[in-house]
């Protein structure tokens, strides 16, 4: 598993904008935009970027200007979707919980919105009549990489429950608003596409109530990349061919086009992201040599979240002598990166890059034991770097704390 921007090139953006520093690389991104859509061959084919698993506006821009819309859920990534210059009609609101506020702030702004609850169906009804909305259904079943990653079960709080489909009904019957739309997310990380392929069939039937309105069916996202270089990817050409097999038969039946969104994240994402570390000092313990690098889960939190697995390589010692190492952050508590890694031998001084770090690295990231957050940078499809955020000072962190001057 090496990088997508050769060492050389990593090591040298290292010393220009300091560390720790992501870089994404757009030809990544695009690559992956392109396998969705020629792996889906229905007529009219929508990719919703999920812009929760990273929310920077160069990167959305990249990812607009590529064809695709954006998915939302709070009025600050609409914002950032608007900033981007995305068009409210390209944009989806898909919250989980929030305060009707920000559903207003969505509506206001003519974003179209999915709804999971039924007191928000009449709130929107009351205060923006004849509204087109789509509504996000729950179909119960499990799948995702990890616990946390998995929404759509029984008990899940995501959606409406695929079995109240008829007490919904019975309620849009009375209200002036058109159900537009069927939607539903399963979870994340989701390696086998047999999941999919029931839960969609449900979802397809839950549509069928409201047939006559019916514009767009949204799959959501969830599918897998390797994080592992074992890891087998989600088989994305059979997926994308059997869904539409299955969903050209549905548009035949009903007499017209419907179109199809699927709302990725890490999908398109993950894999162009890299995390760029220093080694702060390293100490020999037995067997396993240890590395500290100077950020933490305050920057990268999916191996403490999810346990999941981040491949490292040691960009400054390629050709080092391959040794077992643990490598952990700097905060002042457990802080994991990698437990038993074989790399190239790690001294203080390297830069050590961590792959996969697009998704939900610098979207999660906080400030925890007061760090500013990175600067990131994208290499262009030109192959140019460009700073796309510059990296929190001390000043920023500080200036909302304002003790008790007031
Ligand atoms: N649509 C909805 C409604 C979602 O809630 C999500 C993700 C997505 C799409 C995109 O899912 P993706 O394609 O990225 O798997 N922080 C976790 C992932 C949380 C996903 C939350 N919802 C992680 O680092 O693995």
């Amino acid at each position: 598993m090496n990088p997508n921007i050769p060492g050389e090139q990593l090591l040298t953006l290292a010393k220009e904008y300091g560390l720790p520093l992501f870089v994404y690389d757009a030809q990544t991104i695009t690559r992956q935009i392109s396998k969705l859509q020629q792996a889906f061959t229905v007529p009219d084919f929508q990719i919703r970027y999920a812009c929760k698993a990273l929310t920077t506006v160069g990167i959305l821009q990249h990812i607009y200007a590529k064809g695709c819309g954006i998915d939302t859920v709070s009025a600050g990534e609409i914002q950032v979707a608007l900033k981007a210059g995305v068009p409210p009609e390209m944009i989806s609101f898909t919250p989980s919980g929030v305060l009707l506020q920000e559903y207003a702030y969505a509506l206001d702004q003519g974003v179209h919105v999915h709804v999971d609850q039924l007191h928000v169906l009449e709130w929107i009804d009351r205060h923006y009549p004849n509204t087109a909305i789509t509504l996000r259904f729950n179909p119960g079943i499990v799948a995702g990489g990890h616990l946390k990653l998995q929404v759509g079960a029984e008990d899940s709080k995501f959606g409406i429950h695929i079995s109240q489909v008829e007490k919904v009904k019975a309620l849009t019957n009375t209200l002036s608003l058109t159900v537009a739309g069927v939607h539903m997310h399963l979870g994340s990380d989701i390696g086998s596409s047999g999941s999919f392929d029931e839960a969609y069939e449900y979802v397809l039937n839950a549509s069928r109530h409201w047939i006559d309105t019916i514009e767009r069916i949204d799959l959501g996202g969830g599918f897998k990349i390797p994080y592992h270089p074992n890891d087998q990817r989600i088989d994305i050409m059979s997926f994308g061919q059997r869904v539409s097999d299955r969903f050209k038969a549905f548009c035949q039946e009903v007499g017209r086009d419907i179109t199809l969104i699927v709302e990725p994240g890490k999908y398109l994402v993950s894999e162009a992201g890299h995390l760029l570390m220093e080694v702060s000092g390293t100490r020999d313990i037995g067997q396993t040599g240890l590395a500290y690098v100077s950020t933490g889960f305050n920057h990268f939190v999916r191996p403490m979240n999810y346990d999941a697995y981040h491949h490292i390589v040691n960009l400054s010692n390629p050709q080092g002598e391959v040794a077992r190492f643990d490598v952990v952050g700097y905060l002042c508590e457990t802080d994991t990166f990698a437990l038993e890694r074989d790399i190239n031998t790690i001294r203080r001084g390297d830069i050590l890059c961590l792959m996969n770090a697009g998704a939900y690295g610098f979207s999660m990231a906080s400030n925890y034991n007061t760090r500013p957050r990175p600067a990131e940078v994208l290499i262009d499809e030109e192959g140019n770097a460009r700073l796309i955020r510059r990296a929190e000072t001390l000043g920023d962190v500080l200036r909302t704390d304002i003790g008790f001057s007031i």
